[in-house]
């Protein structure tokens, strides 16, 4: 303890440490959250946050929304609302998920969560006890591994390939752990343009997935905010067309779609299965905002988020191409990258060797921010990988950037 001017006893960092509970030794600061904050407000080019393109924003829409519900429908909007959400919007998200195949019975199929990144953490309170065996891509989202470690999962990955998850290696996976009487609980994916990889699992592989989850007994949690945006060809049909069963728990969310400030996603999923996520979210945050809910169910209901998926997929679709021009312009031999269908993510492997982590420092000081790979790889290989988003980044800052990242790739090949 250190003794302040006035005698009384100010509690250090290791005084704190007796209090705090065990799971908090995993959530750990991570030094390449520190640096890309460092780097925000700054001249840097940022490939960095998957940030929708700020010009895609509907603002003058919004505002006149935000203003009508906020005078015409004052007892509600602040106001607490239900754990579940607001009907209204349920209803409209039943009618949005419809069109891309997924059919519920009605809205006690669907809750509405703050944001997608509640809806991993609520999926990890009801589903993961310690040591539970659950099954992610390599590499994966790592909000998600930062959502479900608090709750002591054991994580297995499984490797990708040009069709996104390797199901065969999947099911030998399984089966390996059956031999050792384990059992998988659930698979963590995300099937569509995924975070970080950008790939895209093939159908048969969908299909494929959905009956070994039956014959093993296990759950699907696809989670999905990027199927609203592909640009060259019809969306893959989420997993959840595939369920008859209920086990493909799905959750997607208006921070591609609409914005992300609003906070504003969803999980549907067998009511029985909604109604524990509820009890969960209950004790977290009662309600999601009621405000951004009622944007959100007007955004629909004006077909604002149909004309702001449709003028992303153009947007998008021009960045991701002038991304991968400049990658085949700039890159030195011995770089690869992922070439997704939509989403906002490119993986580029730098030669074995380059460390994509230690290389970020050198990179902010030349104005480019990235993500460095390795903390999406749960077998902790990735060391030579770096994450970067397309659709926040100008046209010009696209060519710019990775010349800059070209050029410090072939000084770190060289070093190697
Ligand atoms: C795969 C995936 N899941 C969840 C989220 C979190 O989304 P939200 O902003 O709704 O919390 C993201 C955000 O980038 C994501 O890419």
């Amino acid at each position: 303890m250190q003794v302040s001017s006035n005698t009384i006893e100010v509690l250090t960092v290791e005084d704190y440490a007796r209090f705090l509970a065990k799971r908090t030794v995993k959530m750990r600061v991570s030094e390449v959250r520190q640096l890309l904050k460092w780097a925000e407000g700054r001249e840097v080019i940022s490939f960095g946050g998957g940030l929708p393109d700020p010009r895609i924003y509907q603002v003058e829409e919004l505002a006149e929304i935000a203003k009508t519900i906020i005078l015409e429908e004052r007892h509600k909007v602040l106001q607490y609302g239900s754990t579940e959400g607001l009907p209204a919007l349920r209803d409209q998200i039943a009618k949005f998920i419809n069109r891309y195949g997924i059919k519920v019975d009605g809205i006690e199929n669907i809750i509405i969560t703050t944001g997608s990144q509640q809806g991993l953490d609520l999926i990890g309170r009801i589903l993961i006890d310690p040591g539970d065996v659950v099954l992610v891509e390599i590499p994966t989202y790592i909000a998600a591994i930062n959502a479900f470690n608090v709750y002591y999962p054991r994580f297995q990955g499984i490797h990708m390939d040009n069709d996104g998850m390797i199901v065969d290696e999947l099911e030998d996976t399984i089966k390996r752990f059956k031999n050792e009487g384990k059992r998988v609980k659930f698979v963590y994916t995300v099937p569509t343009c995924q975070n970080p990889a950008g790939l895209s699992l093939s159908e048969d592989r969908r299909k494929h997935l959905v009956e070994l989850a039956e014959e093993f007994d296990f759950l699907i949690v696809e989670d999905d905010p990027y199927s609203y945006l592909i640009f060259d060809r019809e969306p893959p049909r989420p997993i959840k067309t595939y369920d008859t069963s209920g086990r493909v728990i799905y959750m997607s969310t208006f921070s591609k779609i609409l914005a992300p400030s609003l906070r504003v996603g969803f999980i549907v999923g067998d009511k029985k299965v909604i109604d524990k996520i509820a009890l969960a979210k209950q004790a977290t945050d009662l309600c999601t905002s009621t405000l951004s809910q009622l944007i959100a169910r007007e955004a629909l209901r004006r077909e604002i988020v149909d004309k702001q998926i449709k003028n992303s997929i153009s947007l998008y679709k021009m960045k991701r191409d002038l991304m991968l021009e400049a990658l085949a312009k700039y890159m030195p031999h011995g770089c690869k990258w992922t070439k997704p269908i939509g989403g906002m993510f490119i993986l580029a492997y730098a030669p074995e060797g380059v460390d994509t982590k230690k290389m970020l420092q050198k990179a902010l000081r030349r104005g480019v921010a990235y993500v460095p790979g390795h903390g999406f790889f749960v077998d902790g290989s990735g060391a030579n990988t770096m994450r970067l988003n397309f659709t926040y980044p100008s046209e010009d800052q696209i060519d710019r950037g990775i010349s800059v990242l070209a050029e410090i790739i072939r000084e770190e090949t060289m070093r190697c």
